[in-house]
């Protein structure tokens, strides 16, 4: 080749290593058979609003459908010592509606005594919450089930410390969101807000629930109609106000057979 020949750029054996190496980027296809990975980040648009109800609903569901599910509470404020163990109601709820009983330290690694903000009651027992002790933990869990429910703490911008908040973990854990709706005067600005802060961090609401509080709402069908018009995701269902909460109830008022990666009956254990 001499200076003046002309600079050929896409050779024909160039072209042959892409036609090669094309297919290799496609993403590989599931192995059939391998089990349901379903997980899911549960939020709120407050505190005390159904999200413990909605987690166990969907946990209870999951059993149902004869996964081995797990429920995680990473961060629990609130706790009282029985036994020897520290117990968190919202832990306890979402152990008693699984089916997978990993320690404590997996499912909720940090458990504080003190019913406060999350950021502060780990100061009072001197402990900055990090997400990596969630992460690995998360990794654990999703190792040892088939299916992984994770419950956030209060609203979806909850502080955990200086530097991290719960949307932040969610991004991290990088999960599909499901919206629990406390239906009440207000709330469909606290949903809508939470909607732009999750998309805000890229993730996906899923579905989302509208649950009914102790003091029923005045026209509560129209705020849910408002909020199908607005919420682009769909809505798994209206929990009524029950006179025992249980995960089994709530469950059947809601369908969450449409969701991504929703397991189909397992027969086989
Ligand atoms: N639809 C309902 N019918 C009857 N009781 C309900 C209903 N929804 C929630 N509750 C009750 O209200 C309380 C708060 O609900 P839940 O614990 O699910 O809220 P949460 O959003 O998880 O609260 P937190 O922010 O503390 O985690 C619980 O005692 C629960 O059993
Ligand atoms: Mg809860």
């Amino acid at each position: 080749m001499s200076l003046d020949d002309p600079i050929v750029i896409g050779t024909a054996e160039v072209n042959e290593v892409d036609a090669v190496l094309e297919p290799a980027l496609e993403p590989a296809p599931v192995a059939a058979g391998l089990p349901s990975r379903f997980a899911c980040f549960v939020t709120g648009t407050d505190t005390e609003i159904g999200k413990t109800l909605t987690s166990s609903a969907l946990l209870h569901a999951l059993v149902k459908q004869g996964v081995r599910a797990c429920g995680m509470k990473p961060v629990a404020a609130g706790a009282e010592l029985r036994d020897g163990e520290l117990h968190n109601e919202d832990a306890d709820s979402l152990k008693a509606a699984g089916n997978v009983t990993l320690l404590r330290n997996l499912t909720t690694p940090y458990m504080f005594r003190e019913p406060a903000a999350p950021h502060i009651a780990a100061a009072l027992e001197g402990v900055t919450i990090e997400s990596v002790p969630i992460l690995a933990a998360y990794l654990e869990v999703a190792a040892a089930s088939d299916a992984v429910v994770v419950e956030g703490v209060g609203g979806f911008r909850v502080p955990l410390s200086a530097t991290l908040d719960t949307a932040d973990l969610a991004q991290q854990l990088d999960l599909p969101v499901i919206l629990v709706v406390g239906m009440r005067l207000g709330c469909i600005n606290q949903a809508l807000l939470t909607l732009e802060a999750i998309e805000a961090r890229g993730l996906t609401v899923i579905g989302w629930v509208a649950n009914t509080l102790e003091v029923e709402m005045r026209f509560i069908d129209e705020n849910i109609d408002a909020l199908i018009e607005r919420i682009p995701a769909p809505l798994l269902g209206k929990v009524p106000r029950m006179a025992q909460a249980s995960a089994e109830e709530a469950a059947s008022y809601l369908d969450f057979t449409g969701l991504p990666n929703w397991p189909a009956q397992q027969t086989n254990n």
